[in-house]
């Protein structure tokens, strides 16, 4: 819609999680997401590059109740499989195609094979400028990344509840890492409303 901008969007986020998601505003958030359109001039001042890993801006810590963050995945370059534990994960495209590939959360106890078994695939997309993804441990633990060879892009996350380690999982054997999700910038404490209380 015309007029709403990254900042309605965050003002908007903050009022709808109050109280942190509930099984009853999970979709009111994925509205919100959708609901925002990507411009560029809202985040462009927000984004850094690597060479080396995509890289993580905190825009909002959401009262406690959420991490909003923008991802920038340079050509090529992808996440590890990962979980989100106990929590939401909303992704909106900003910028570019990513694509999302869908695992079966592993069972180790069922696997025979005394060096583990391979991660089994159960999903495949692309997410374009503006389409709004969802994914629990519910349905999986999945891989993002920009396929493209010569363009880059952006990507808008909300965790609710947020949180600070996930665990990742080799491809061929399924073993479980725990790992840390740090911060490449922090741009929380620029408020964005008088709904921040941070
Ligand atoms: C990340 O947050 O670092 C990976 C992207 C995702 O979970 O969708």
């Amino acid at each position: 819609m015309e007029g709403y901008n990254l900042e309605n969007l965050q003002s908007d986020l903050r009022i709808e999680l109050v109280n942190g998601l509930t099984g009853e505003n999970v979709e009111s958030v994925k509205e919100l997401m959708s609901r925002y359109k990507s411009d560029p001039q809202d985040w462009k001042d927000m984004e850094k590059w690597s060479d080396i890993k995509y890289t993580r801006t905190l825009l909002d810590k959401g009262n406690g109740h959420y991490n909003l963050m923008i991802l920038c995945w340079n050509v090529g370059q992808e996440s590890p499989i990962h979980n989100h534990p106990n929590s939401h994960c909303f992704m909106k495209t900003l910028e570019g195609v990513v694509h999302e590939e869908l695992y079966r959360k592993p069972d180790m106890t069922s696997c025979q094979c005394s060096c583990g078994c391979k991660m089994e695939k159960i999903g495949d997309r692309d997410y374009a400028v503006n389409d709004v993804a969802l994914i629990t441990d519910k349905d999986g633990v999945h891989r993002v990344g920009n396929r493209s060879h010569v363009d880059r892009a952006v990507t808008l996350h909300l965790y609710s509840p947020p949180f600070t380690t996930c665990h990742k999982y080799d491809d061929d054997t399924s073993k479980e890492t725990e790992v840390p999700m740090g911060f490449d910038q922090d741009f929380s404490s620029r408020c964005c409303s008088t709904t921040c209380s941070s």
